[in-house]
């Protein structure tokens, strides 16, 4: 079985999800037919750089101008992944020196078929010294018919000779309601009901990336019916509920240091991960820093939590000061830290409880 985020990659620019800019500026070029012969794409994993590389191929190469039209002979060839005019090299897995020396001497031919031959580079900051010198040489004087898309999660590696000859995007990590709406899309492609806090959960645990929201939902949909739920969820995540986490930040707010012991008691009986757990703890102090701080935050708030978390977060800020909201934070994740080299998994979430509630 394909896994279900290479299943249903976009096809077009339509179906990208929040690179609008993006999306606008190629598409803008593409019909003026200004195109640039090197660009750059950075930004975090999964969030559309290779798939957007791969569809600018496509336009390039189709017979009505400005396009993907999905219909021509080109890009049916592009859909089947055959076309012979995409060529994609992942500087990660051998740091490309060998192929950036062939491209070198081969980029000067014009494609067999199609009107420009595209090169994506992966991962390209992982390219060695040698492989970008020969890639520099190559940047400086691209045949007519070549295009390059250079890649990278890690824009701070690449050398600065580069990003200047190159036309730079940077894509951003999709909100959540962006990857809810990506999730809603494919679940229909699938003919899957997926209930909107399902989908908010989902969202919520790929942690901005579009990729890891459809491979969470691909693993949900092997093991159950079509009709998918939070509960569910969770369930198949081994998350903690995240309603633990509620409770426990209301326990610490409360100084309740009686609850908060048993209830870190009965996560670590049910099995659950405390790690996870204490992630999302994390999450409920650091925010609560936010809301405490000014209102206007609060949209950055809601790109970590629900929104009936949001409302138990502002009732008991109410009495917290900023600094020992900052205090918790520091606690929490220092004591996460100290998770692996403990006897007693339970030890550094109690410690942290106990000085949260008694201090
Ligand atoms: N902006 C987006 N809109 C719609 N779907 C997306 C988007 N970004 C990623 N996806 C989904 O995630 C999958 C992986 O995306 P893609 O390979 O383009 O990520 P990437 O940015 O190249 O990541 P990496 O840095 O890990 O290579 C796609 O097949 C698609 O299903
Ligand atoms: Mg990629
Ligand atoms: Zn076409």
């Amino acid at each position: 079985m394909q896994v279900l985020y290479r299943k249903h990659r976009p096809r077009d620019f339509k179906e990208i999800v929040g690179q609008q800019h993006i999306v606008t500026a190629l598409t803008n070029s593409l019909q003026s037919n200004r195109v640039a012969h090197a660009y750059l794409f950075s930004g975090p994993r999964g969030v559309g750089k290779t798939t957007v590389a791969r569809i600018l191929a496509k336009a390039l190469n189709c017979l009505e101008r400005g396009k993907p039209c999905n219909t021509c002979a080109s890009c049916e060839k592009f859909n089947r992944g055959q076309a012979m005019n995409l060529v994609e090299i992942d500087a990660a897995s051998n740091r490309g020196i060998d192929e950036i020396r062939d491209l070198r001497d081969s980029v000067k031919f014009v494609p067999a078929e199609g009107k420009y031959k595209v090169y994506v580079i992966d991962e390209c900051h992982q390219l060695t010294k040698e492989a970008f010198n020969a890639l520099l040489k190559t940047l400086e004087e691209p045949p007519a018919h070549a295009v390059f898309v250079l890649a990278t999660t890690e824009i701070d590696k690449v050398l600065p000779t580069i990003i200047s000859r190159t036309q730079r995007y940077d894509f951003r990590r999709p909100s959540v309601m962006q990857i809810v709406m990506r999730l809603e899309q494919v679940a229909k492609k699938e003919n899957a009901i997926l209930d909107k806090d399902a989908a908010l959960l989902i969202a919520l645990a790929a942690e901005g990336s579009l990729r890891d929201a459809e491979s969470i939902l691909g693993q949900i949909m092997a093991v159950e019916d079509k009709k998918i739920t939070s509960g569910e969820v969770e369930a198949i995540l081994g998350m903690p509920r995240r309603e633990a986490a509620k409770k426990m930040f209301e326990l610490v707010a409360n100084r309740n240091t009686a609850g908060a012991l048993g209830l870190i008691q009965e996560l670590h009986e049910s099995g659950y991960s405390l790690d996870y757990f204490s992630k999302l703890l994390l999450q409920f102090f650091r925010n609560a820093i936010f809301l405490k701080t000014d209102p206007s935050l609060k949209k950055f708030v809601e790109q970590d939590l629900l929104p009936d978390e949001i409302e138990c977060i502002s009732k008991n800020i109410v009495n917290l000061n900023p600094e020992y909201l900052s205090r918790a934070v520091s606690l929490i994740s220092e004591n996460m830290q100290s998770f692996r080299k403990s006897h007693l998994p339970q030890l550094p979430l109690e410690i942290t409880v106990v000085e949260l509630t008694t201090k």
